[in-house]
């Protein structure tokens, strides 16, 4: 584990702060609020339940025990209304804006839900955060910014054309974020998630994300699809280094590491192919049947770009940060809570 992280984690607890967590009841936001409720932290959470549950901020719950339980403020709402977001920055020292509708292709279904939820909600959660001098804005940004560019791996200074209307909006909080910080001074820092994994993430609907949809379909022993013929390649990114780079963006005290972007991934490409073979092996433990598995190719999907592989020199250097789950050891540690949760819905 990287010793910046610790350092974080150390100055965290002896100077506790209060957060707010919007998009909490989701699968990264659940995330965050368990690792700030352990390190004795006053957490405020607000989500509108559009893509998380209840059964998330359950599991935190149980996770954390009653006492740090108590720390958390949990507010049922909508950053699509400014006074909402108003209501939950008050008092508040650091901003982790999580809240958003995912997916490339529910928002080519629906580009004015995208635009709403992702840019009216963001600007909202910024002139609420501006208002209340919160110390620090930290947001999800996200790899699809890339767009068109074929370049790998990734840098943050060469992107290329949005490919979907998420990720027009994804660039165009980055925007907003740093035009915030140039007129009113804020102190903004945005994290491009690439395909971030873990317990918690939803295998269910049309826009399940390719990890938690196929150990899911492995287990009830569904066909396995892959779009396109399984080549396409990503940087897979378990959800522990997703928080350690909200931490260390969070408490960072390098000036130049603030009103910045930074990739937030392995720096390591798996194809889907390998990643049907990773899943399979780990899962045939359990099921024996999966042995036989194979996957079911279909055609490619509108918007999803080819490859993606992060550098992450940017974030090493300015921030600390060190990933400390590549995709097989994040998928062993899931391994427990797949079982757990995606066998009990077969
Ligand atoms: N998971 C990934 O691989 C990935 C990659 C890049 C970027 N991101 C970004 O990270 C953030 C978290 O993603 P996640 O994977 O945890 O998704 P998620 O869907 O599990 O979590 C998002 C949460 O935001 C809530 N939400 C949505 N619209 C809201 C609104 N208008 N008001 C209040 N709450 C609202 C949802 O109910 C949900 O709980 C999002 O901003 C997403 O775009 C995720």
């Amino acid at each position: 584990m990287g010793s910046g992280y610790e350092d974080a984690k150390r100055r965290i607890r002896q100077h506790p702060r209060r957060w707010l967590i919007t998009g909490v009841a989701g699968f990264i936001g659940s995330h965050l609020l368990e690792t700030l409720l352990k390190l004795d932290q006053a957490v405020v959470g607000l989500d509108n339940y559009a893509t998380g549950y209840a059964r998330n901020l359950e599991e935190v719950k149980d996770a954390v025990g009653a006492a740090a339980w108590r720390q958390f403020t949990f507010i049922e709402g909508d950053i699509r209304a400014l006074a909402e977001c108003q209501r939950v920055c008050a008092g508040v020292d650091v901003v982790l804006h999580h809240a958003a509708l995912g997916s490339v292709p529910r928002s080519v279904e629906d580009p004015l839900a995208a635009h709403e939820n992702n840019l009216t909600g963001f600007v909202n959660m910024l002139i609420a955060s501006r208002d209340a001098k919160v110390a620090r804005f930290i947001y999800a940004a996200s790899s699809s910014t890339y767009g068109d560019n074929p370049d790998l791996p990734k840098v943050e200074d060469a992107i290329g054309r949005p490919l979907s209307p998420y990720a027009v909006t994804k660039y165009a909080n980055e925007l907003y974020a740093d035009v915030f910080a140039r007129c009113y001074g804020m102190s903004t820092i945005g994290l491009r998630y690439f395909n971030v994994f873990g317990p918690r993430q939803d295998p269910e609907g049309a826009y399940a994300a390719v990890i938690p949809k196929w150990i899911a379909q492995f287990i009830s022993g569904e066909p396995v699809y892959i779009n396109g013929d399984g080549e396409t390649s990503r940087d897979f990114c378990y959800v522990d280094n997703a928080v350690q780079a909200n931490l260390l963006a969070a408490t960072t005290e390098n000036a130049a590491a603030l009103n910045q972007i930074y990739n937030v991934a392995v720096a390591e490409r798996t194809t889907l192919n390998e990643l049907f073979e990773l899943e399979r092996a780990l899962l045939v433990k359990h099921f024996p049947q999966v042995r036989e598995g194979r996957p079911h190719y279909r055609e490619f999907r509108d918007g999803d770009v080819r490859h993606s592989q992060a550098d992450i020199a940017k974030a090493r250097e300015l921030l600390g940060y060190a990933p400390t789950h590549r995709v097989r050891e994040g998928l062993e540690e899931a391994m427990g809570w797949y079982l757990r949760s995606l066998s009990r819905q077969t």
